[in-house]
């Protein structure tokens, strides 16, 4: 029984394949949010990729591939902390950066002379690569600028009639972006902290490694305005955290705050979006509560700053970024300067 409705066939997977190999979009989860997928080598489904995101056209996308030995096929060079980084980390949440292969498309690589590749740890997306037999560019699944889905119903909710298939893998494990490494240069370097944290990182690589996240570096998505949700994201600290949603709420705002535990002195107005106690529980819990922030029609979400030690320090990245508060090596606070 090939067939549902007459119509459907019961194999999403067989779908998801066909639509790709036809120039579709396919939404699929992986380990850390939901990707936004299209045939790698075929230029005209990628540029669909930016027009259902309402991304600029010079942004480079990751090219998913199914395992480590297809590394040849989209990179002209690979370095040997490349492979190691690999054999460490793959099937999983890190994003190298390398040097591109003839006849990688311009809409991938955004014109850049280099390209990320990553294998994702999900057995759907595993399953899926498999079976296209080929790269899969995938940004998040999101329109551009906004909170990265880790559920297949955002997806559907923020990209509708886009997207010609969502494949649902139920919840993202991880629930923030891969780390991404840039090992084209003489040293590795991290051009966004993410679930492969830098201590990982170097204990791989060593002293071949930067720990530096960004500077000057063109890695685009790491604009000041992303991951937002539609409130004004304000960041503190713990100790400062009554006072600064109380600033807002006495401005007659619907003021929410989002920290791992609830202070006894909250006026009972004001939402409380609850942050788990562990780095990886925070990373799965976030994207889903600056959603909640959206639904719950918060016009200010203030956001208790995690200490920037391991993933700390992508959870941190990433709120900043839903502040718009671009640098992230900047403190926000003497509080948080003090954590830091
Ligand atoms: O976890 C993830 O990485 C998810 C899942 C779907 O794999 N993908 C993701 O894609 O976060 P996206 O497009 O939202 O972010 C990819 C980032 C962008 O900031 C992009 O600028 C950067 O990777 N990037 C891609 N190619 C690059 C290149 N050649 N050089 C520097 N940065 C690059
Ligand atoms: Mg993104």
């Amino acid at each position: 029984p090939a067939q549902r409705d007459g119509m459907a066939p019961a194999n999403p997977l067989i779908e998801a394949v066909t639509r790709l190999r036809d120039g579709g979009l396919v939404a699929f989860p992986t380990e850390t949010v939901y990707g936004l997928g299209a045939d790698a080598r075929n230029p005209a489904a990628v540029a669909r990729i930016f027009a259902a995101k309402g991304r600029p056209a010079d942004h480079p996308l990751i090219v998913h591939l199914a395992d480590a030995a297809q590394l040849r096929d989209w990179a002209c060079e690979v370095p040997r902390v490349a492979r190691r980084l690999a054999r460490k980390f793959w099937p999983g949440p890190l994003t190298m950066i390398l040097p591109r292969a003839a006849g990688v498309p311009d809409a991938v690589t955004g014109g850049l002379d280099t390209v990320a590749l990553r294998v994702p740890a999900h057995p759907l997306a595993l399953a899926l690569l498999r079976a296209f037999d080929g790269g899969i560019a995938a940004p998040s699944a999101n329109r551009y600028g906004r909170v990265s889905p880790t559920r297949a119903e955002h997806v559907r909710e923020e990209l509708g009639a886009a997207v010609d298939l969502v494949l649902d893998g139920g919840p993202c494990a991880v629930g923030i972006e891969s780390t991404i490494v840039d090992v084209t240069g003489d040293r590795a370097r991290i051009l966004r902290p993410g679930p492969i944290t830098k201590r990982q990182l170097m204990e791989v690589l060593g002293a071949s490694f930067s720990p530096i996240p960004g500077g000057a570096v063109r890695a685009p998505g790491c604009e000041v305005s992303h991951y937002a949700p539609l409130a004004r994201v304000v960041l503190t600290s713990g100790a400062q955290a009554v006072q600064v949603v109380e600033h807002w709420w006495a401005l007659g705002m619907r003021v929410g705050l989002l920290s791992g535990w609830r202070p006894p002195t909250l006026e009972a107005s004001v939402a409380w979006l609850s942050l788990p106690e562990t780095g990886e529980e925070q990373a799965r819990a976030l994207y889903c509560r600056l959603r909640e922030a959206d639904h719950l029609g918060l016009d200010v979400l203030v956001a208790v700053l995690p200490p920037a030690i391991g993933l700390g320090l992508a959870l941190r990245d990433r709120l900043r970024r839903a502040a718009g508060s671009g640098d992230v090596s900047a403190p926000v606070s003497r509080e948080s300067a003090t954590e830091s």
